[in-house]
């Protein structure tokens, strides 16, 4: 057997800080509350509920992933963040609507607890919302946002008795930005902070401030945030991992677990036609045309990657892949997706499959902002640092390096998470070759 990687034990308090407390987050947080006093169970969680097979099948050695690596518990977790309205946690998961009264109302006191910090918030950059509860003054740079946010962190650490951090961005997707000469360098950033460069928003100050920090950062929106050189530099310089972009929930999970299918099948497809409705605050941010463009991109490289048309181009060389994404107040976060494949199979016959999802975003994305709190603080103790491939799994648009493509295929992306885990503990990677070929 391989050496392990050596990972320090995650004793002590985890602080998990939220940039962002709506509906995503406080999903979340009630869902551990209630499961750590028994009273709901974490569906949807890997750490929680996935296996891991070791070694050969007929080891018969199939621990749960918990068991496996050593992770932080649910009862080590203390919950904090920021956000721009000054609701606790209680009353923004009441105004969320996405946990039932009984849920909420069983961990009431707990949820009261939870207070946000007040936010850094320059407007520009989510144009549907009017924050009120901010740290802003315009006789202050970025920097000193940054600086402030710093000092939050600290004092968040300290006054909890924490022993480690891990963030996971929840706020609200940012207008789309293209990485500009200010993201390219650790000085460059810098400099841009102190004179107030447009092309850095709310969500890159709260990121270089956990970095900083040392805090590992992960993204749950689509925006740049840790996805541009400047914070792969500052990652690699403080030794801390940084992973995103976007929670892999609704519509695109479906997409990344159907496309891999036909394309396994050397199935054709000629469109894809994907609409949603939603009514919650997210949906809100996303009725702004520029809010909505990182979304818009973040969905649209799901297929190309998948299905690699340069490579197929008789099967996937012209499909028209289309998404829209409607703000519907009534439905709340019980979105509505609907899916129109048009695919073809022997001799070009067309065929059509139809997905009619009624999710809720909220619930399918909790789990993966506990997975991501666990693994995020497991990868900074094995002195993972930079960007975690491993961790495509969890989003829409998976960080890559440079001069690599992003990993889109659940499937592989499941293996890929599994293996480094098992790779982590120093056991076998799994081949599924089978004895046929040596008995
Ligand atoms: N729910 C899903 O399935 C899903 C999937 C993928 C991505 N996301 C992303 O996750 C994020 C959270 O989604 P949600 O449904 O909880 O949205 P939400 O609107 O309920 O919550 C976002 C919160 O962020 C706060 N916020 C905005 N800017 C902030 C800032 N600068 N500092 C601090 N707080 C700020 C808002 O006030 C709000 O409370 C969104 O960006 C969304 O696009 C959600």
């Amino acid at each position: 057997m391989r050496q392990p990687v050596k990972i320090k034990s995650p004793e002590g308090k985890l602080g998990v800080l939220l940039p962002g407390m709506g509906a995503v987050a406080t999903t979340f947080i009630a869902g551990c509350m209630l499961a750590r006093k028994g009273l709901g169970k974490p569906f949807g969680s890997l750490t929680q509920l996935g296996t891991i097979r070791l070694g050969k099948r007929t080891d018969k050695r199939t621990p749960y992933l918990r068991d496996f690596v050593p992770l932080a518990g649910l009862d080590q977790l203390v919950f904090g963040g920021w956000d721009i309205f000054p609701d606790d946690a209680y009353e923004s998961a009441a105004h969320a609507e996405v946990l039932e009264r009984r849920h909420i109302d069983a961990i009431k006191e707990e949820l009261d607890a939870v207070k946000p910090m007040k936010g850094v918030f320059y407007p520009e950059y989510v144009k549907k919302l009017h924050g009120t509860y901010t740290k802003n003054d315009p006789s202050k740079s970025k920097a000193d946002m940054v600086e402030a946010l710093r000092e939050d962190i600290r004092n968040f650490k300290r006054d909890n008795g924490c022993s480690r951090l891990v963030a996971v961005w929840c706020g609200s997707t940012e207008v789309y930005i293209e990485p500009s000469a200010v993201h390219q360098s650790i000085d460059a950033f810098e400099k841009g902070l102190k004179n107030n460069d447009p092309a850095i928003s709310n969500s890159q100050m709260y990121a270089w401030a956990c970095l900083k920090e040392g805090v590992p950062y992960a993204n749950g929106a689509p925006h740049l945030s840790v996805d541009c050189p400047a914070t792969w530099q500052l990652a690699k310089e403080m030794c801390m991992p940084v992973a995103g972009k976007d929670f892999k929930t609704g519509q695109t999970l479906m997409k990344t677990i159907l496309a891999p299918g036909l394309k396994a099948r050397m199935l054709g497809l000629s469109g894809w036609f994907s609409t949603n409705i939603l009514g919650n605050r997210d949906g809100e941010v996303l009725d702004d045309p520029e809010s909505f463009k990182s979304k818009e991109v973040s969905k649209l490289g799901v297929l190309q990657h998948i299905l690699q048309p340069d490579v197929y181009p008789d099967l996937y060389g012209s499909i028209y892949h289309k998404v829209r994404i409607e703000y519907y107040p009534p439905r709340g976060d019980a979105k509505e997706g609907w899916d129109n494949l048009d695919i073809f199979g022997w001799l070009g016959y067309p065929m059509q499959i139809k997905v009619n999802f009624l999710c809720r975003d909220s619930i399918l994305a909790a789990p993966i902002v506990l997975d991501l709190a666990l693994l995020m603080d497991l990868a900074q103790r094995a002195s993972f640092h930079g960007t975690q491939e491993w961790l495509s799994f969890y989003f829409k648009s998976p960080m890559h390096a440079p001069d690599l493509y992003p990993e889109h295929d659940l499937f592989i992306q499941s293996m890929k998470l599994k293996n480094t885990l098992r790779w982590m503990m120093g056991e076998e990677l799994i081949t599924h070759l089978g004895n046929e070929y040596y008995d």
